[in-house]
């Protein structure tokens, strides 16, 4: 019996440490407020990234791109090199963590 609750303990400490080290960013919670500003700075060119913001519609909005993509799909999207019109955007997986925040954030929005 005691042999059996020590596996199980076992099995948990493991279970935390892999769900742990599974985080992205480490210990640091991605900042939507930061890809915000990142967005606002770097898309706003191309894309409307405000939830209500006008714009060029030569990209799809960001609010558009909550609705239809889910963060892991615009994460593999931002880590690959882009397509044409983004080409030499290198963002660090940090930036790319805070900017899917910033999505994700729109697509909460656009469902009320
Ligand atoms: C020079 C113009 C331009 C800039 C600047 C730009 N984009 Fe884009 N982006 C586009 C265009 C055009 C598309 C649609 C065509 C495509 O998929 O390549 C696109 C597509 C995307 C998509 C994929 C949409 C889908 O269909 O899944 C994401 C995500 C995205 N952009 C994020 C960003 C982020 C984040 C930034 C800022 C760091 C950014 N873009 C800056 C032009 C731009």
């Amino acid at each position: 019996m005691r042999a059996l609750l020590a596996v199980l303990g076992g099995l948990g400490v493991l279970g935390v440490a892999l769900w742990l080290s599974a985080s992205p960013a480490g210990a640091v919670a991605p900042s939507a407020d930061a890809g915000a500003e990142l967005a606002a700075r770097w898309c706003a060119a191309c894309h409307v990234v405000a939830p209500s913001g006008a714009g060029t519609d030569a990209a799809p909005s960001f609010t558009s791109i909550a609705n239809q993509r889910s963060p892991d799909e615009i994460r593999a999207f931002l880590a690959k090199p882009h397509a044409r019109p983004m080409r030499g955007f290198n963002l660090t997986s940090r930036e790319i963590e805070d900017v899917t925040a910033y999505i994700a954030t729109l697509h909460q929005k656009a469902e009320r």
